[in-house]
């Protein structure tokens, strides 16, 4: 990763010691266009009405079509804009042209968005994307999305989100990669090495922001901006790992979450911040807070007022405040009367100015024109790459009696509301795709299959169309039903207390069941789905997930067996909402659970998931055979051969487990340490191997020392997190 030059580290030193104390702090400010006019209450407050259903969605378009924008130019010409939140690149120009030409040291602005998977081409919700185990590809959307954003002027990435989620409730399991922190490590380096790394062009790159540091997986009964509280070691373990790894790959920007950990709230969490962050992990970037979540230190309950919010937030290490000025409205009193250091300012200051400076802001601050242009029609190179990653996410669940693939002349009743509709395939948090590059699922099926027909007969909401229903029946050999959530069920505060599928959809799917026809479920959604009852009755089910602007090609290709689906699952899924959090890798209990009463486990509900971590289906098989496991100098050399025993060439996802069986700490049952995909012709077997560095084989304990214990270990290769071959091994360190 290249950092910055000696004259660049003078050129951040030369213009700092320039700075007004005003204009230092103007950096640490971070602004949104405000919306001014034409309405009499607070503009939060008119989203809420719309949310809530006081005004509709189009007289909120209204009222807003007579509003005007601020996008703060006064203050951007005094220096007191450090950064903006804009995606209009003829507005950032508009806006830089102030910052660089008339504010009076020309420090240039640096636009920020969430671009969480993908900009102008969408790829699957990063729920998905992680379950292709594909790190290449994590890498590769990375870069295209930093390539299609820089072209519209936005340089800084808030993504990758990191958090570690085991609660399906919560709705923002979306925007992670999964229950798990080694596949979440992956997924953060590779997103980080995609965004950062390719500086052949200052065009090509973006800064990462690590989101959102730290727990806010973890948030209590998966509701969202929760409490969260857990033992320090199951934090190091877990949730702080993907962190730690983005850290190390070089990530320019870390956001501060919303939660507290353990009753202080990260905002001004110094522990999290300064001693762990930047002085542990020697992170050299900066800390930007969440949206707000300065003044929320008042809801809190932790700071009196503004001033004591902020004067915590930047004494914690929070060097930028988004969207709340709290800081450009207090800290030069702070500093004056001495409750916060002039060096602390400076810090902040410093760090910002660098990632400005690593990103080439100063030498090019402006899009080009024809950079504007550049996608205005998306690239094949771009669709194809959307269409990979859209098909490389889809996991098979179920597969009775081999009905899918379907030949290309079934006749195919295509059924549910989701199947004819553009901005569900999108999935959450994705704001600059275009009606026109979206293939829905019912255009793939058409122009994958010979002999199609569509019936909505009902989706997420609303009623269940009877005629719909009996028409289907007429028509199909089988029924593709498209059934799963809105986008607007998942993604930031969407959390749901049931995660069956919502609506009158169980009733759609058993009444399809009743025509006779073989009923094959596609699911959309945003988060692992509670499917007791569709895994018992219904013959196939596919999770499709929000996959982007090529979902429609991709689903129709994985049905026709075009393409022989790869994807597994980055979360577990529960039987029933009541198991939430289920995850493969907890600790064991004294009583782990059986069919004995006093054991750990549900009177009325299964223990384990219904579809565990790792899990996928292909319409090949593959057999493990030959486990075998020996120590090699400071690493374990793990081998297994894996057979493809069906007629079909597929990618397996090979997995590697270990459980520390007995240490001074309670250690998970299992614990994934590396993976690889594995090509395998139809009949073909390899021996695939994976050194295991004994050093990656300890855990931290509370106070977050570093521990590796002699004893007996467990040592899996496998499929899936539950279907694994295993052999035990004894090691002194
Ligand atoms: C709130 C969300 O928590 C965060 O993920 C996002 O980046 C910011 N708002 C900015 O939109």
């Amino acid at each position: 990763m290249k950092g910055l030059t000696e004259e660049q580290k003078k050129k951040v030193e030369d213009l700092l010691s320039q700075m007004t104390l005003e204009e230092k702090i103007g950096q640490m400010n971070q602004e949104s266009p405000s919306i001014v006019g034409g309405f009499d209450v607070p503009f939060e407050e008119l989203i809420e009405m719309m949310t809530d259903g006081r005004i509709s969605k189009e007289e909120f378009g209204q009222i807003m079509s007579n509003a005007t924008q601020d996008f703060h130019e006064e203050d951007i010409k005094k220096g007191l804009v450090g950064s903006l939140m804009v995606q209009d690149p003829v507005k950032v120009n508009e806006l830089q042209k102030i910052a660089v030409e008339e504010s009076r040291l020309g420090i240039p602005l640096i636009f920020g968005l969430d671009v969480i998977h993908g900009f102008r081409s969408v790829y699957p919700i990063a729920i998905a994307e992680a379950g292709t185990f594909d790190t290449d590809l994590m890498e590769r959307t990375a870069r295209m999305a930093a390539k299609e954003s820089r072209a519209a002027g936005v340089a800084w990435h808030f993504a990758p989100m990191l958090d570690v989620a085991r609660d399906a409730r919560w709705g923002r399991v979306s925007e992670g990669p999964g229950e798990d922190p080694c596949l979440g490590s992956q997924f953060a380096r590779a997103k980080i090495r995609g965004l950062q790394n390719d500086h052949s062009a200052t065009e090509n790159y973006v800064a990462a922001c690590l989101k959102h540091y730290v727990g806010y997986g973890a948030c209590e009964s998966g509701r969202d901006y929760n409490t969260v509280s857990m033992a320090m070691h199951v934090f190091y373990n877990n949730y702080l790992k993907p962190f730690q790894a983005a850290v190390d790959e070089g990530a320019q920007t870390v956001m501060a979450a919303f939660n507290d950990l353990n009753g202080v709230p990260c905002t001004v969490n110094r522990f999290l911040l300064r001693d762990i962050l930047k002085d542990s992990m020697g992170f050299p970037g900066f800390v930007v807070s969440d949206a707000n979540a300065i003044r929320e230190c008042v809801v809190h309950g932790i700071a009196e007022d503004h001033m004591d919010a902020g004067v915590q937030a930047v004494n914690a290490g929070m060097d930028m405040d988004m969207g709340t000025e709290i800081y450009v409205k207090n800290l030069k009193t702070a500093v004056e009367n001495g409750t916060v250091s002039m060096d602390v300012i400076d810090e902040a200051v410093r760090r910002i100015l660098s990632v400005k400076m690593w990103l080439g802001l100063f030498d090019h601050p402006y899009v080009t024109e024809e950079a504007m242009k550049r996608y205005e029609t998306l690239p094949k190179e771009h669709t194809d790459l959307a269409r990979e990653a859209a098909e490389k996410s889809i996991v098979l669940l179920k597969n009775e009696d081999g009905l899918l693939p379907l030949k290309k002349d079934t006749k195919i009743a295509l059924v549910g509301a989701l199947a004819d509709n553009r901005e569900e395939i999108i999935g959450a948090w994705a704001m600059s795709w275009q009606e026109k590059d979206c293939v829905t699922i019912l255009e793939g099926m058409k122009s994958t299959f010979e002999n199609v027909k569509y019936f909505p007969c009902g989706g997420p909401e609303g009623d269940i169309d009877m005629n719909d229903i009996l028409k289907a029946e007429d028509y199909g050999d089988v029924i593709v039903a498209v059934m799963g959530e809105l986008v607007s069920m998942s993604g930031e505060a969407s959390s749901r207390s049931n995660i069956t599928l919502p609506g009158r959809q169980k009733e759609l799917i058993e009444m399809l069941m009743h025509t006779g026809k073989p009923v094959i479920l596609v699911l959309m959604n945003g988060r692992p789905l509670a499917l007791e009852w569709e895994n018992n009755y219904v013959p196939v089910i596919v999770e499709a997930w929000h996959l982007g602007i090529q979902m429609g090609n991709a689903v129709a290709r994985v049905l026709s067996g075009d393409v022989n689906p790869e994807g597994r699952l980055s979360s577990s899924f529960p039987a029933v909402t009541g198991q939430c959090p289920v995850y493969y890798n907890h600790p064991n209990t004294g009583r782990p659970a059986s069919r004995s009463k006093f054991t750990s486990r549900y009177l009325d509900a299964p223990f384990d998931s219904l579809y565990p971590f790792g899990y996928g289906l292909s319409y090949t098989t593959y057999t493990y055979s030959d486990l075998t496991v020996k120590e090699e100098g400071d690493a374990l050399d793990i081998s297994v051969k894996v057979t493809n025993a069906g007629d079909r060439d597929g990618r397996e996802t090979v997995q590697f487990y270990m459980q520390d069986v007995a240490a001074s700490l309670v250690r998970p049952v299992k614990e994934l340490k590396g993976f690889e995909k594995v090509s395998l012709a139809a009949g073909e077997t390899k021996e695939i191997r994976f050194s295991l560095k004994k050093a990656d084989m300890g855990f931290y304990d509370n106070e977050r020392n570093y521990h590796l214990e002699d004893g007996l270990f467990r040592i899996y290769a496998g499929g899936s997190s539950r279907d694994c071959l295993m052999q035990e091994i004894r090691l002194s360190f």
